[in-house]
C-alpha cells in the first residue's frame, strides 16, 4: 500500500480519547486513539522545513558520553553498522545481532529503566547506550557514520493532532536520520503513523512501501503485546541513501560537542 498524500483535511471536533500506557506489564492495550483521522495536514510543511536546515542544538551531555563509548566500543571492528533506535529492553537488539551476525547492531533508548531489563548481553556483536535517538544520530552523521539498516521498532505515537512535533517524522533530527543511509524500517501499531513516515520519506525522494505485518515471532516486547491485543501493525520501508552533503552540514560546530 502506498502513503496516502498529504491534504488539507478538515479535523472533526471530537474529543482525544487517553491512549493506552501500552506498558509491557499491564493487560491487553488499547489500539492507538487519535483526533486524527489521516495524515497531518501540516506534515509537508514541516518536513520541508527539516529537510531544508540542519539542526545544530548542542546533544545532551548524557548522549555525548553514550556516544563516545559506542565509538570507542567500535574502535578496530570494521563491520556494517545496524542501528535499533528505540530499543526499550534491546529484544529487538540482540535478535537483530543474531540476524546480522556480520555487523554491529547498536540498540539506542533513552530510558536506563528499560535497559536495565535486558540481562546480560548475548553475543559480542551489539550494544545498548543509553541516549537520545535524535542526538545519537547527528553525532553519529557528523562523525561519518554510516548504517547498513536502521529499525524504529514501534517509537511513541504521540497520537494527539498537536503533537505532530514529536513523532519521527516531525522532529528537527529527520534530516539526520535520513542521511544515516541504509535500509530503514519502521513498525508501528497506528497505521497513520507508518503512513505519515512513508509521506516524509517520499518528500525527501525516496519510495517507501508500506505494508501489515503479521510476526511469527515478534520482535520487540511491544511488538509481542500489540500482536496478543489484536492490533494491526504497520510497516514503512525504504532504502536510503548516505548524504554526505548533509553530514558536511552537520559537521558545523561539532567540534564544540566531540572535543
Ligand atoms: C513504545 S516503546 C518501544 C520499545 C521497543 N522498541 C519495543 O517495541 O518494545 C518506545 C521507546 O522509545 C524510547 N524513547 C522515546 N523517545 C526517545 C528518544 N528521544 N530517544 C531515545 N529513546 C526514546 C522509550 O524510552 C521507549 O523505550
Amino acid at each position: 500500500m502506498m502513503a496516502a498524500p498529504t491534504r488539507n483535511y478538515k479535523l472533526p471536533a471530537r474529543k482525544v480519547k487517553p491512549v493506552s500506557k501500552n506498558s509491557t506489564e499491564r493487560g491487553p492495550s488499547q489500539p492507538v486513539s487519535s483526533n486524527q483521522l489521516f495524515c497531518h495536514p501540516k506534515l509537508g510543511k514541516l518536513v520541508g522545513k527539516h529537510l531544508a536546515n540542519a539542526h545544530h542544538r548542542p546533544p545532551a551531555p548524557h548522549t555525548l558520553r553514550a556516544f563516545r563509548h559506542a565509538s570507542d566500543s567500535l574502535a578496530g571492528r570494521d563491520k556494517p553498522l545496524v542501528f535499533d533506535s528505540f530499543c526499550g529492553t534491546g529484544m529487538s537488539t540482540a535478535t537483530l545481532a543474531e540476524r546480522h551476525e556480520d555487523c554491529t547492531v547498536i540498540g539506542i533508548d533513552k530510558s536506563a529503566h528499560r535497559l536495565s531489563r535486558h540481562g546480560p548481553i548475548q553475543t559480542d556483536n551489539y550494544l545498548l547506550v543509553q541516549a537520545d535517538c535524535g542526538d545519537f544520530w547527528r553525532l553519529a552523521l557528523a562523525a561519518g557514520w554510516q548504517l547498513q539498516q536502521h529499525y524504529l521498532l514501534y517509537p511513541n505515537p504521540w497520537p494527539k493532532s498537536g503533537q505532530l512535533k514529536r513523532r519521527v517524522h516531525g522532529c528537527a533530527d529527520l534530516s539526520a536520520l535520513l542521511a544515516l543511509g541504509g535500509q530503514v524500517e519502521l513498525r508501528s501499531n497506528w497505521q497513520i503513523y507508518a503512513e505519515e513516515f512513508g509521506v516524509a520519506l517520499a518528500l525527501a525522494g525516496y519510495h517507501p512501501h508500506i505494508d501489515q505485518l503479521t510476526p511469527q515471532n515478534p520482535l520487540t516486547l511491544f511488538e509481542q503485546k500489540y500482536a496478543q491485543s489484536g492490533h494491526k501493525l504497520w510497516r514503512c520501508g525504504a532504502k536510503l541513501v548516505h548524504n554526505s552533503t548533509s553530514a558536511t552540514r552537520n559537521l558545523e560546530g561539532s567540534e564544540k560537542w566531540t572535543s
